[in-house]
C-alpha cells in the first residue's frame, strides 16, 4: 500500500461485552459533527455489503463446531473489506471515523480468549489492514458481571453466538477483559482506558475529550505511513 498524506484521524472504540460501546460510539459522533466535524462512524464486523454477510456467519446460532481459526479468519476477512472500501478513504478525504470493535477486538477475544497465538493474529491483522492502525484505541473498561448484566437486559432481541456459546463462559470473558488492559498497557500513547462502569453521561464526556486532545494534536497524520 503507498503512502498517504491524508489528514483524518482514525478512533477505535473497544471493550467486554456490555461496555456501552455502540451508544458511546454514537454520541462521540454526535459531538464531534457538533463541532463541524465530517464523521464516518462504522463497526465491527459489519460495515460493508461483504462484512455484514460475514457479520450474519459469525453471529448466527447452531454451528458449535466453530473454531476460534475460522473466527479469527471471518472477523479479519471482514476488517481487510472494511479497511479498503469505508476507513482509508475516508481518512484520505481527511475525515474522522469511529468505528465500534477494530483489530484490538480479535486479540482480546480470538487472542486472550480463546487463546490463539497473538503472533499470528497480528500477521493476520497486519494483512488484512495493511498496517492500518487507529491513532486512537478508546477501551471502555468494565467488570465483566456488569458487562453480562447490561448485556441480559439489553438483549431484547435474538442472541448472538457469541451470546449462547458454551465456551463463552464467564472465565472467557475474565480472559478477555484482562487481555484488553493488557494490550492498552503495552501501548498507552495509543491506547486511553475510561472506567465504563458508572454514568453514561461521564462516560461520553472523557470519550469527547479524548478525542479532541487527539484532533489538536498537531502531528501529521501517520496511520496511514505504518507499515509495522
Ligand atoms: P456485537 O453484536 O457487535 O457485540 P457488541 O455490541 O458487544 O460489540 O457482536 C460482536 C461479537 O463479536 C462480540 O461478542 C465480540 C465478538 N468479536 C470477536 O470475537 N472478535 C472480533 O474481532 C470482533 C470484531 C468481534
Amino acid at each position: 500500500m503507498q503512502p498517504t498524506a491524508a489528514l483524518g484521524r482514525f478512533i477505535a472504540l473497544e471493550g467486554p461485552d456490555g461496555a456501552g460501546k455502540s451508544l458511546q460510539a454514537a454520541h462521540l459522533a454526535d459531538a464531534l459533527r457538533a463541532s463541524g466535524h465530517v464523521v464516518m462512524q462504522t463497526r465491527e464486523p459489519g460495515g460493508t455489503a461483504l462484512g455484514e454477510r460475514i457479520r450474519d456467519v459469525l453471529l448466527a446460532t447452531g454451528d458449535a463446531q466453530r473454531t476460534p481459526e475460522s473466527d479469527a479468519l471471518l472477523f479479519n476477512a471482514a476488517r481487510s473489506q472494511l479497511v479498503h472500501e469505508v476507513i482509508r478513504p475516508a481518512l484520505e478525504r481527511g475525515e474522522i471515523v469511529i468505528c465500534d470493535r477494530f483489530a484490538g477486538s480479535t486479540l482480546a477475544y480470538q487472542g486472550y480468549g480463546s487463546r490463539l497465538d497473538l503472533a499470528e493474529l497480528r500477521r493476520l491483522e497486519a494483512l488484512a489492514t495493511g498496517g492500518l492502525r487507529p491513532d486512537l484505541v478508546i477501551l471502555l473498561d468494565v467488570p465483566v458481571e456488569v458487562g453480562l448484566a447490561r448485556r441480559a437486559r439489553g438483549a431484547a432481541g435474538e442472541l448472538t453466538r457469541f451470546e449462547t456459546s458454551p465456551r463463552h463462559d464467564a472465565a472467557f470473558h475474565e480472559r478477555v477483559r484482562a487481555g484488553y488492559l493488557k494490550l492498552a498497557a503495552a501501548d498507552p500513547g495509543r491506547w486511553h482506558i475510561i472506567d465504563a462502569a458508572g454514568d453514561a453521561g461521564a462516560v461520553t464526556d472523557q470519550i469527547v475529550r479524548s478525542a479532541r486532545e487527539l484532533l489538536e494534536r498537531s502531528e501529521p497524520y501517520a496511520a496511514l505511513l505504518r507499515t509495522d
